[in-house]
């Protein structure tokens, strides 16, 4: 019987060492000393000894059992460390790769140009008004001087809507809103869509963007004016790109200006982009006309103001050098990345 503790220990510790897996311990602790294991099988058979031998082999026996116990517990130990090693190489990282790139959303054109204006009109004391894109006869044309034959009301220009219901064909009717409202002293620009009857080309588009402004108080003059619209073309465009008033006509200021900045694709020189004046027209603007003032309830005798409507997609276009208005609403991804 000893001799065979002897043998079951010799065998147990040499399949202990061979075994590569935390299973295959498992079974090798259920064969020797599980229930039905080959240890507990000697234990068991113990009852048939002699007294004088049953301690002997009974401490044996013990022993037998408690290296067994402690090879498996000392095997399972490294194996798990071997585990955790593999698992650990498996998982490294490699921080030399280079990583997913994270695709960012950007601001589009427009609304950089935007930003840019109202950032600096707000930096000059303007605030920001808002008007409707629906507009009425009143609003759009009637309280700005435009008279009922003027070709701007003409069914090829306007977009009526229904009845006295049209859709605005400038930012200007936020002039009388305002105007109305509040009274003078005044200083606001607005921004928004506007909308003409145009065929859709390189330069025009039925729904394109103004940024308007007004400004009304006591002894505002023409200086006034200019002062400002070359702030902001300086803003915009930088100082290198030149700038003139040209004399115009609208019915609502007088007298009036529009204003040009030289053409960035040829600096001047004329080509077919300015149709070879080397000016791109940018602006239209002027001293309030009396009449919108008493229109609207103002003092022309007390108070004096300038206006100005700005064509934003057109100052997207010159400021970035894009060659077709078409390129700012196509949403193509390629161009839009560039800004
Ligand atoms: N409303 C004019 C236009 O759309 C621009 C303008 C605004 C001109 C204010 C003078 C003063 O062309």
């Amino acid at each position: 019987m000893e001799k065979k503790l002897k043998d079951l220990d010799k065998e147990a510790l040499e399949k202990i060492k061979k075994s590569n897996d935390i299973e295959r311990l498992e079974k090798l602790q259920v064969e020797f000393l599980g229930k039905n294991g080959k240890v507990t099988a000697v234990l068991r058979g113990m009852g048939k000894l002699s007294p004088e031998k049953r301690p002997v082999v009974g401490k044996l026996a013990n022993e037998v059992k408690e290296n067994i116990e402690g090879e498996l517990k000392t095997r399972l130990n490294e194996l798990k460390k071997e585990e955790e090693k593999e698992r650990l190489k498996k998982e490294t990282i490699d921080i030399t790769l280079p990583g997913a790139e994270v695709s960012r959303g950007r601001l589009h054109p427009m609304q950089l140009i935007i930003g840019q204006l109202e950032d600096l009109f707000l930096r000059m004391g303007f605030s920001i008004e808002e008007g409707p894109d629906v507009e009425t006869d009143y609003y759009n044309f009637e309280a700005l001087n435009i008279p009922k034959n003027h070709p701007a009301r003409d069914m090829q220009d306007t977009f009526y809507v229904e009845g006295d219901f049209l859709l605005r064909t400038h930012t200007s009717p936020v002039q009388i809103r305002t105007m109305e409202k509040q009274g003078p002293p005044i200083r606001i620009i607005t921004v928004g869509k506007c909308y003409r009857v145009d065929e859709l080309d390189a330069t025009h588009s039925p729904v394109f963007h103004q940024l308007e402004g007004l400004v009304i108080d006591r002894g505002i003059s023409f200086s006034h004016l200019k002062g400002v619209l070359i702030e902001v073309t300086r803003e915009i465009f930088g100082e290198e790109r030149e700038v003139r008033f040209r004399p115009s006509y609208f019915p609502f200021t007088e007298p009036s200006a529009e204003v040009d900045v030289s053409c960035f694709k040829c600096q001047g020189e004329g080509c077919p982009l300015c149709s070879r004046t080397g000016w791109l027209e940018i602006l239209g603007a002027g001293m309030v006309n009396p009449r919108v003032l008493e229109m609207s309830g103002i003092d022309s005798e007390k108070y004096t103001g300038f206006a100005f409507g700005m064509g934003l997609d057109r100052m997207a276009m010159y400021k970035y050098e894009i060659e077709d208005i078409r390129h700012l609403w196509d949403n193509d991804l390629r161009f839009l990345k560039q800004f």
